[in-house]
């Protein structure tokens, strides 16, 4: 009997052809991860047969020049182990290069002509938001957008909640929210998920997951690289656009959320969902009690000396752009009521860390020698580098009387799974092609975060004094310390 092919059916070799489109193909993200991830995806045989890629920029290029640029500056991110010259042979020949001016619609007659009928379209927008309505009217105009030609966005998606709005608005004109991916490539990374798996697949943590068990929440993601070339970027977005309004808060969502009914991509983003809605609201003078903002001035890293933020390229001197941010935020819930989320990242710190720490309530009543400190239990879920869990206990010390000290549960999931794990943007673009849907932003949940994000932007524009400065290399300016010591805290590394 023959079988209908569903569109989110496919992934091997005798499924419908591809045709996958990056627009900013010649760009930065398409050189460190958009190729080095296709590549591995090609090498393990999971792009359908016949798919093409076909970077779209400005350059004067042709397909010879984009292999070009392939060979040389997206061939150094595959991770050595797996780079098969032969394989990568065969991946080249899938490359194909289209010059285009995105806002010129003439240009796109030479895109059309390379597009085959048959194949299934994905476009990438790995290029500046501003261009997205253009290219969308564009696409449209010629043609080139089919009933299940899917979108794939890439941030930043907006710089408040007006301009996030105004590209969804554009984009939900072509393209529905079913083949709309908006990319948070956080969501791609095994070890978040892997959440989902610690608080899902064990019964044990679900019922001390809320008020009063866990009495607060810490999220680091420190990295010890600066803004680097993209400074005219990142100037105008700083830690709040870049990291918190994204990977930070979908961070929060998953730990927070309720557990949903089924894994599947409405059922987990509905959830995600009410998280955000679910964050408080901050006024101006809460902004002012429980955010701290820094700017890394220059010191040193791993004993190599670093620029300040002021002075990398492309940055006015006069900047007041965040490079850090620590701050607490709360969820309005039954489940979450009073529990403090720190959360905190900055870039040029002293290590690259993510981690989630969940700190269990005190015990209410001890029985042991007043020299024993009883330390409250606490989880630390390493996200990176590496993968680990950590539960603190207190054990008996060995010796007379009933002296008690915190000894910690290891779990090392690096040691344990010695398969490869994919990266975060190769999973995310395989889901792109298999239709899932589960692992990327809904337009809702973009708009909640923005929604709880501006008005702190737009404290901190009203605030006389700007970000302070922190020595590169440090764990953010005092002022972070002295903030949680107030809240009667410790950040993790300081515990
Ligand atoms: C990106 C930010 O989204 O995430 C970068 O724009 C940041 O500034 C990066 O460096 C961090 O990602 P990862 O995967 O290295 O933690």
């Amino acid at each position: 009997m023959p079988t209908t092919r569903s569109a989110s059916s496919f992934g091997t070799a005798d499924a419908r052809p591809l045709d996958l489109v990056i627009f900013g193909g010649a760009g930065d993200l398409s050189a460190r991860k958009l190729l080095p991830s296709l590549y591995m995806c090609h090498r393990d045989g999971n792009l359908p047969g016949g798919t093409r890629i076909i970077g779209v920029g400005r350059h004067a290029w042709d397909r010879e020049a984009f292999v070009g640029f392939a060979d040389e500056k997206a061939k150094p991110f595959v991770d050595a182990r797996y780079l098969d010259a032969a394989k990568w042979q065969t991946f080249l020949e899938r490359l194909d290069f289209v010059r285009l001016d995105a806002s010129q619609p003439a240009d796109y007659e030479a895109l059309a002509e390379k597009l085959r009928d048959e194949a299934l379209r994905i476009y990438y927008m790995a290029m500046p938001p501003g261009l997205f309505a253009a290219t969308c009217d564009n696409l449209a105009g010629h043609g080139l957008i089919a009933d299940d030609t899917r979108l794939v966005l890439e941030k930043p998606l907006g710089v408040d909640l007006a301009s996030a709005i105004a590209i969804s608005e554009v984009v939900n004109r072509y393209f529905t929210e079913d083949r709309t991916y908006r990319i948070d490539h956080y969501l791609g990374k095994e070890t978040v998920q892997n959440l989902m798996a610690l608080r899902f697949g064990n019964s044990i943590f679900e019922p001390l997951w809320r008020t009063p068990f866990v009495c607060s929440v810490q999220i680091t993601v420190a990295e010890t690289v600066g803004v680097g070339s993209r400074g005219g970027f990142y100037d105008e977005a700083g830690a709040m656009r870049d990291m918190i309004q994204n990977h930070l808060l979908q961070l929060v969502s998953i730990l927070a959320m309720e557990p949903p009914a089924a894994l599947n991509s409405d059922a987990v983003r509905d959830e995600k969902l009410k998280v955000l809605r679910s964050l408080r609201p901050m006024s101006p003078e809460d902004v002012r009690r429980n955010t701290v903002r820094g700017q890394y001035t220059a010191g040193a890293i791993a004993g190599e000396l670093v620029r300040g933020y002021l002075q990398e390229d492309g940055i006015p001197p006069d900047s007041r752009t965040e490079t850090f941010v620590a701050m607490r935020a709360e969820l309005g819930t039954w489940r979450w009521n009073k529990v403090p989320f720190y959360l905190r990242t900055g870039k040029r710190m002293q290590e690259r860390v993510t981690e989630v720490v969940i700190n269990f309530a005190q015990v209410p009543h001890s029985i042991f020698d007043p020299g024993s400190t009883l330390q409250p239990n606490r989880m630390v879920i390493r996200l990176q580098p590496e993968e680990s869990v950590r539960l603190t206990l207190m054990v008996k010390q060995p010796g007379e009387g009933m002296k008690l000290k915190p000894l910690s549960l290891a779990l090392n999931l690096d040691s344990a799974f010695t398969t490869r794990r994919a990266e975060a943007y190769e999973r995310l673009l395989l889901d792109v092609i298999r239709g899932r849907l589960a692992l990327f932003v809904r337009r809702d949940e973009l708009q909640a975060a923005w929604t709880w994000v501006d008005p702190i932007l737009e404290a901190w524009r009203q605030q006389d004094e700007g970000p302070r400065p922190y020595t590169a290399g440090t764990w953010g300016p005092a002022a972070s310390s002295a903030f949680m010591a107030r809240e009667g805290m410790q950040w993790s590394e300081e515990a």
